[in-house]
This record gives C-alpha cells, sequence and structure tokens, in this order.
C-alpha cells in the first residue's frame, strides 16, 4: 500500500491546474447506456473511481476506450446487452448505482446490487427506488440486489424526493429522458454536477428545463443520439487546493478553477480571512494574514457549505484563531479526519453531527490512517502546515479522487513523495 510523505515547507507559491470533476464523469459515463449512438467525455480525470467504472459499463457489455492518458473516454452501448450490475465491482464504488436508472430506461430491467454502507454512513437508497417505482418500475430487493423491471417501460410522472438526493435526482433524471411522457422531480438536488449531467443529456437529444434549481421537467424521447461533452472543473477538488495556502500560507493559482461552482464555500472563506481573486484563467487565493480566523460551518445542499469539503475546512480550523464549530448534516459518520487530526495535536471535541475545533499555533507532524477520500486530503492539507514529518497511510483513498496530488503540491513548493510499500 503506498503512503505518502509530507514536510511542513512553508508558503506556497505557483500555480495548480484543476482537473474535470470526479463525480460528474461517473454520472456523465452511465449515461452511455442510455443511447445505441457513441458518447464521448473529454476533460476528465484520472481516477480509480473512473476506472472502476469503466470496468462496470465493460460487464454491461459497452465498449469503453480511453485516450490520451485518460483524459478521453470514447463509449459506445450498442451491444450492450448485460443488465446486471455486480456486487464485486458496485461494493468498491457506490457511484455504481447510478446505472440503475439508464438501464431501466433503455432495456426496461436492471439487476443492481446495493452498494453496502461505507465508513461515511449506511447510504441507502430508498430515494432511487422510490422515484423509479413512481414512474411505474416494479423493484424489489433480493440477496442484496436490486431486481428492477418494467413492462410496458417507464412513464413519466410528477415526483416529489423526501430530501434531496444527488444519486436520486441523476438516476431519476437519465431514466425519465426515455419514459413516456413528461416527468416533473421537485425537491431535486441542485449540485453544478447534475447541470453537467442535464446539458450532456440535451446535446443527446432530451428534453429538459429547470436544471439547478429544486424543480427539474423532463419530457420523455423514444431515442437518444450520440454526443461528445467536456467534463465540468472539479469543485471539490479546486476548494480543496484554495485551503492549501490557507494553512501553509502563500498564494496559488488554481488554473481553471470556477467561483460559480463553489457556492456558500467562497463566503466562507472571506470571512476566516482568505483573498479569492478570479482572473481570465482560474482563481489566485492566498490568505490575507499570518493566521486564518476560526468561522462555523454547517454542511448542506448545493447551493450551501459542501460537506466534501467539511474535513478539509476542519484542518484549517485546526490552526485557525479561534473556536469553529462544524456541523455536518449530510452524512451521519463523516467524522474519522478528527482523531488523526488529534494525532497531530489538534484540539477537536466530537459529539455526534457536531466537531468543536479550538485552534492551536502549530500541528505536528506524525504517522495517520487515511480512512475516507476528503478524510485522506484532509490530513494531507494539515501536514503542509504542520511541524517535521507526516506520513499518511492508505493512500488508496485519495487515488480515488484526486489525480497526482503530490504532483500538483510539488508544483507550488510542498515537500510532498509518495513512497510505494510491498503489501
Ligand atoms: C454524491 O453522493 C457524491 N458522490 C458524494 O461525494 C457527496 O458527498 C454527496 O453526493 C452529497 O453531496 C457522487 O456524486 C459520486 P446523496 P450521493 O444521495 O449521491 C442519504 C465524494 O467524496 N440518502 O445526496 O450518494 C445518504 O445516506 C462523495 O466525492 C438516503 O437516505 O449522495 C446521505 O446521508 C462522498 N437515501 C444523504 O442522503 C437515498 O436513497 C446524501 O446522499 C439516497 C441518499
Amino acid at each position: 500500500m503506498d503512503k505518502i510523505v509530507v514536510r511542513g515547507n512553508g508558503p506556497l507559491n505557483g500555480k495548480i491546474s484543476i482537473s474535470g470533476a470526479k463525480n460528474a464523469c461517473l454520472t456523465l459515463m452511465p449515461a452511455t447506456l442510455l443511447s445505441e449512438e457513441p458518447l464521448t467525455l473529454t476533460n476528465a480525470p484520472r481516477l480509480s473511481d473512473i476506472r472502476t467504472m469503466t470496468t462496470l459499463l465493460r460487464s454491461l457489455g459497452a465498449e469503453v476506450q480511453t485516450m490520451q492518458e485518460g483524459k478521453v473516454i470514447a463509449m459506445s452501448s450498442h451491444d450492450a446487452d448485460n443488465h446486471v450490475a455486480d456486487y464485486d465491482i458496485v461494493r468498491k464504488m457506490r457511484a455504481s448505482n447510478l446505472v440503475l436508472g439508464p438501464l431501466l430506461a433503455r432495456h426496461g430491467h436492471a439487476v443492481v446490487s446495493l452498494p453496502g454502507g461505507c465508513s461515511i454512513g449506511a447510504r441507502p437508497m430508498d430515494i432511487h427506488v422510490s422515484a423509479l417505482e413512481a414512474m411505474g418500475a416494479e423493484i424489489e430487493l433480493k440477496d442484496g440486489y436490486l431486481h428492477a423491471k418494467t413492462s410496458g417501460g417507464l412513464k413519466g410522472a410528477d415526483i416529489t424526493l423526501r430530501f434531496a438526493s444527488v444519486g436520486a435526482t441523476e438516476n431519476t433524471v437519465m431514466a425519465a429522458t426515455l419514459a413516456k411522457g413528461t416527468t416533473v422531480l421537485r425537491n431535486a438536488a441542485r449540485e453544478p454536477e447534475i447541470v453537467d449531467l442535464v446539458e450532456c443529456l440535451r446535446k443527446m437529444g432530451a428534453e429538459i428545463e429547470g436544471e439547478g434549481t429544486d424543480t427539474i421537467t423532463i419530457q420523455g424521447v423514444d431515442r437518444l443520439h450520440g454526443a461528445t461533452h467536456p467534463v465540468v472543473a472539479d469543485r471539490i477538488e479546486t476548494g480543496t487546493y484554495m485551503l492549501a495556502p490557507a494553512i501553509a500560507g502563500g498564494e496559488v493559482e488554481l488554473i481553471g478553477g470556477r467561483i460559480d461552482l463553489l457556492g456558500a464555500f467562497c463566503e466562507k472563506l472571506d470571512a476566516c480571512g482568505i483573498d479569492v481573486t478570479e482572473t481570465p484563467t482560474g482563481l489566485i487565493v492566498r490568505r490575507r494574514n499570518g493566521r486564518v480566523n476560526a468561522v462555523n460551518v454547517v454542511t448542506e445542499i448545493f447551493p450551501g457549505f459542501p460537506t466534501d469539503l467539511q474535513a478539509q475546512m476542519m484542518a484549517v480550523m485546526c490552526t485557525a484563531e479561534g473556536v469553529s464549530v462544524l456541523e455536518e448534516r449530510i452524512f451521519e459518520n463523516r467524522f474519522m479526519h478528527a482523531p488523526e487530526l488529534i494525532r497531530m495535536g489538534a484540539h477537536i471535541d466530537v459529539h455526534g453531527g457536531t466537531a468543536t475545533v479550538t485552534g492551536v499555533d502549530k500541528l505536528k507532524g506524525a504517522q495517520v490512517m487515511a480512512t475516507d477520500l476528503r478524510a485522506s486530503v484532509s490530513l494531507i492539507l494539515a501536514a503542509l502546515g504542520a511541524e517535521g514529518e507526516t506520513v499518511v497511510n492508505r493512500v488508496y483513498h485519495l487515488d480515488r479522487g484526486y489525480e497526482r496530488v503530490e504532483d500538483k503540491l510539488s508544483a507550488v513548493g510542498a515537500h510532498i513523495e509518495r513512497v510505494s510499500e510491498d503489501e
């Protein structure tokens, strides 16, 4: 298992290029199942989660070719005839459940393993199931698999999600593109990755409006054609690297970063003393003074503060001036980074979904353990400003969602290297 070794090395300076969004690419790829014609994605990120989705689509009979070292993904599901998404693949990545809606819409049946829980929570699929049942799907759970079928095809429906689930919104929108009639999806998620998916589906001939609001209307069509679509910039990667100079000091330009994708996150940065300036090529970020101010954070659905940036913000608050309270409202167990930060000298009290962080002057390097994707990158951020050496173990979590993190941070002066360990 690889490790990443970081030594606090003072202020950062330089440019980091932002990759395509993992969470957009993971919903854009299953969209190929909706059409017999080729769908090509450009600006795709090179990540292990994308490779897992590639394996899944190939297991369903789709052709998936990657070019330009993975930045271009050319897919065709013309001959895709398998509709069973196997547990062995789905258990590795929850986003595999995004083939459910497209398989149902295209083939009229699907067998998709329940993803099972992961470290951040139980992550059930009840909202996906009730939305698809409202469109006429018959879905039953058997041996850990969702067995879904429609007799006569999906029908448009007026659906209200009990919670604005990102994945349930994506599955339902994709299914509705080929349903008979009109679907109105209320309390829909508004994340930029959903806007990106709809823009791609529209290029494929789908008739959709309202993306980015809480009500999306989809007029079903008989078939979708092929398209080429660039994956939107990754707002979570952008937010993550915006916090690097917040911890280590200096000034970093994020090429391709887009402030319009960051909702309430940028307001928080301003409150804690981080300046963000838009440039023609991206964003310049620098810490206003020697130390950031403590701020309170509540994670919410978009455009609120993203849950996927909570761990990274906690790392910044560990050496902020004052006390900050972080409330995690989206997942039931997303503070696993706290005990690891405490090993580095942070003062954090966790009670249920609330973490209270009392800023200290400096953290100290230590051996720490990555537990999930965003927790692992928060440890790297903390290490950038810590005294001495930090060794982050189990970095396979990191490689799921961050492309070449050691290269991108070294390029701005961080002392960071990957150490490949024998098993
Ligand atoms: C997406 O997951 C993202 N993943 C997550 O990013 C992100 O944290 C999450 O949205 C929230 O923004 C991808 O896009 C691939 P949800 P998703 O359905 O769709 C509960 C990362 O680090 N829920 O909006 O699975 C669920 O348990 C990952 O990149 C139900 O109860 O998130 C959770 O508590 C982590 N029943 C909450 O809703 C359901 O049927 C939000 O889940 C579905 C969800």
